[in-house]
This record gives structure tokens, sequence and C-alpha cells, in this order.
């Protein structure tokens, strides 16, 4: 038997604060990410952005939850991913399996950015808000441009506003898997602010995709209306 020292007593005491402050920073991530899929109107808190005039492209952006996308759209952008990904799929460990892509772009926690020109649907993202490594993101699942619709600024314009929606939804930031071996995506990502998140596993473990992100540079202890900065 013997007894506690002061120091170790304050120790237990700093590790129980510690974990009661991240039990309460998840359960805080999990209201918030309810509440953004809970969201009716999503669209106003990035109407501005939802415009997209540059290089002779005239872009209106709309947002749906996949229960709300159109069949035919839905098949255009599940056509677009093949169009643009099977073959990187098919050059790494991962292998294209359409019925799996399939799956994933139809589950209901599904969120689709849409963006065309008059009739011509030229871009879209699919997103989720989700908890990931007991952090609430907007995690991007896919962004993908038509490759006439491409270098004119339009993936960087749908990347900003996943940013804005998870600024404005409290997400600590925009998280995705990246092909290692995509090297115009990587250059994409990086030149819109992306870069390796702590959450990327090492080379060693898997070296053919890593996960990036851009922080929404929200302070978790803030209680306040999140800003742009
Ligand atoms: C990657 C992709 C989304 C980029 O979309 P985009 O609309 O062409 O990109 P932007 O015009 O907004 O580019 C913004 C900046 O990113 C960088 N960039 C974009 N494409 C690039 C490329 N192919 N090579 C090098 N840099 C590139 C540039 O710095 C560019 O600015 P600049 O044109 O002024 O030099 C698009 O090429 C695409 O859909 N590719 C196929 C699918 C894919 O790889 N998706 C990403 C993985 S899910």
């Amino acid at each position: 038997m013997g007894k506690k020292s002061v120091v170790s007593t304050n120790k237990s005491k700093e590790k129980r604060q510690a974990r009661k402050l991240e039990q309460r920073r998840i359960a805080d991530g999990m209201t918030y990410v309810t509440k953004a899929n809970k969201l009716e109107d999503i669209a106003s808190l990035c109407k501005e952005l939802l415009v997209y005039k540059n290089n002779n492209l005239q872009v209106e952006m709309y947002i749906q939850r996949m229960s709300e996308l159109d069949k035919n759209v839905l098949q255009w952008a599940i056509g677009l991913t093949e169009r643009n990904m099977k073959t990187l799929y098919e050059t790494c460990a991962w292998g294209w399996n359409r019925e799996r892509k399939v799956e994933e772009m139809t589950d209901d926690a599904a969120w689709y950015l849409i963006a065309k020109d008059n009739d011509k649907f030229l871009a879209f993202s699919h997103f989720r808000f989700d908890m990931d490594f007991g952090d609430p993101v907007l995690y991007c699942y896919e962004v993908q441009v038509e490759a006439d619709g491409r270098r004119r600024g339009l993936g960087q314009r749908v990347l900003r506003v996943l940013e804005r929606l998870a600024r404005n939804t409290r997400m600590t930031c925009v998280r995705l898997t990246a092909l290692t071996h995509n090297p115009s995506a990587a250059a994409f990502f990086r030149a819109c602010g992306y870069s390796t998140d702590d959450t990327s596993p090492p080379k060693e473990e898997a070296s053919h995709y890593e996960i990036l992100s851009k922080s929404t540079c929200l302070d978790s202890n803030d209680g306040g209306e999140p800003t742009e900065s």
C-alpha cells in the first residue's frame, strides 16, 4: 500500500479533465453534423458563390441531397466519374468496381453540388457531413469536371463552395482522399490550399492514396458564429 503523491493526483485530474473535454468536443461535433444534414435551405449558406462567370463560362450551381437528385443527373455524374477515374482506379490497389462506386454515390448520406452552363452539365461534387476520426468534417468524396470545362477555375470554385459550407456548418475542415498517381489532381488540390492531413496513412501502409484537407480555421472552443477568414 502506498499513498498517492500530490503530483500524481494532479496528473490524474488533468487526464480526467482532458477526457471530458474530448468527449464534449466529439458530442458537439456530432450535433453539428446532425444539424448540417438536416439543413432545408443549404444554398443560403453560400448563395453568392453559386453563380460563376469566367472564360466564357456562365455556370450556375445547385445543391441537393441524393434522394432529391434527378435520376438523369445522377447517371451523368456516375458516367463522368467512370470516364475520369476508371483507369486511375484500375492502375492501383483499389481496382475499378462500378457497383461499389454506384453504391457509394447513391448512399442516403450523399449531398451533390451540380454545376451547369445553360443545359450542359459541367462539374459536380459528391460530399457528406460526417464524423471522421472524431472530427466533424465536410468530406469531399468526388470533384469531377468535364474535360471541356477544365482549367477555367470551375474546380476551384466548387471547392470554395464546399469550404464555405464547411465553415458555416461548423465543420473543422474539408477533407478528401486523393490518389497519389493522379498528378493533375494533386497539383489542383495543392493550388487550392489543401495539404496532407494528420489522418493520412504513412506511405509504407498505403502508397496509392493520401488524405488531404483544408481547415476552416474554426476554434472548437469558440461559441460564436463562424466567420470567413
Ligand atoms: C482535377 C480537376 C477537378 C481540376 O478541375 P479544374 O476545373 O480543371 O481546375 P481549376 O481550373 O479550378 O484549377 C485551379 C488551379 O489548380 C491547378 N491545376 C488544375 N488542373 C491542373 C493540371 N491538370 N495540372 C496542373 N495544375 C492544375 C492550377 O494551378 C489551376 O490554376 P491555373 O489554371 O490558373 O493554373 C479536373 O481536372 C478533373 O475533373 N479531373 C479529373 C477527375 C479528377 O482527377 N478529380 C479529382 C479527384 S476526385
